[in-house]
């Protein structure tokens, strides 16, 4: 079930998508979060450091489990998600990196897999963050993932490397070809989930999300199918609807 909340741009976004993570905070003694990269959550990251810094908030006992992770990357790289997170959201909370959980993209692959799967059996996620790909991928699940799959690796789209490319243009590289992702059951799995999304280039993901039939060509069109979704976009992402 869809709880829509369109906002007038992503300062607002950030801020209304801050109150829902601050809900969840408060709520349980040992909160376990989903979290996300991309461009999308770094308002609220950015809103989370502040609320931080500003009333305290408590972080040390917070678990977290990211989506995803590129292939190939060491996580030192500036583009690994490793990195992503710990620049713009843990470094700079108290979060202890013994909670800190992100699928690792180097070594034996179908090993990490299941071992995220593993360690993720042992919670279950208050709240799941996602941003959402132009093409309707939630984590990097590309079109024509099957909706029971876990954790498990992935040949991104030339489309979703073609977004992503301006973080890797400026270091002369390529994006990679693969990534390991939770799988659209394990994202499924959480509590409640709260989906973000600013931007024309997102409007039709976010129609075929709401609005289309629930299909693996449109992977987000599952969230249909989850008992607790909220959903806060801009107007721009909001425009089809
Ligand atoms: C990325 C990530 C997704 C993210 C999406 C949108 O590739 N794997 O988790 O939600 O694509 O990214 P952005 O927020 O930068 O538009």
């Amino acid at each position: 079930m869809f709880n829509v909340i369109v906002v007038k741009d992503y300062q607002e976004l950030s801020q209304k998508a801050f109150e829902v993570v601050k809900g969840v905070l408060k709520e349980k003694e040992s909160p376990v979060l989903g979290l996300a990269t991309g461009s999308s959550p770094l308002g609220l990251y950015q809103a989370m450091i502040d609320d931080h810094k500003k009333n305290q908030t408590d972080y040390s006992k917070v678990i977290t489990f990211n989506l995803d992770e590129y292939v190939g990357l060491p996580r030192e790289h500036q583009e690994s998600y490793y990195t992503f997170m710990h620049h713009n959201l843990f470094d700079h909370l108290n979060i202890k990196e013994e909670h800190v959980h992100l699928p690792s993209g180097l070594g034996d692959l179908e090993e990490n897999s299941k071992a995220y799967e593993a360690l993720m059996a042992n919670y279950q996620i208050d709240l799941q963050l996602l941003g959402i790909g132009s093409n309707g991928h939630i984590g990097f699940n590309e079109p024509g993932t099957p909706f029971d799959s876990l954790t498990h690796v992935v040949t991104l789209k030339e489309s979703t490397r073609k977004d992503n490319a301006r973080f890797f243009e400026p270091l002369k590289e390529e994006v990679p070809t693969h990534a390991i992702t939770m799988g659209i059951q394990s994202v499924l799995k959480a509590k409640k989930i709260l989906l973000i999304a600013s931007g024309k280039n997102k409007a039709q993901a976010i129609y075929n999300m709401l609005k289309g039939p629930v299909t693996p060509e449109h992977p987000a069109s599952v969230l249909q199918n989850h008992p607790d979704v909220i959903v806060i976009v801009d107007k721009e992402a909001a425009s089809l609807l």
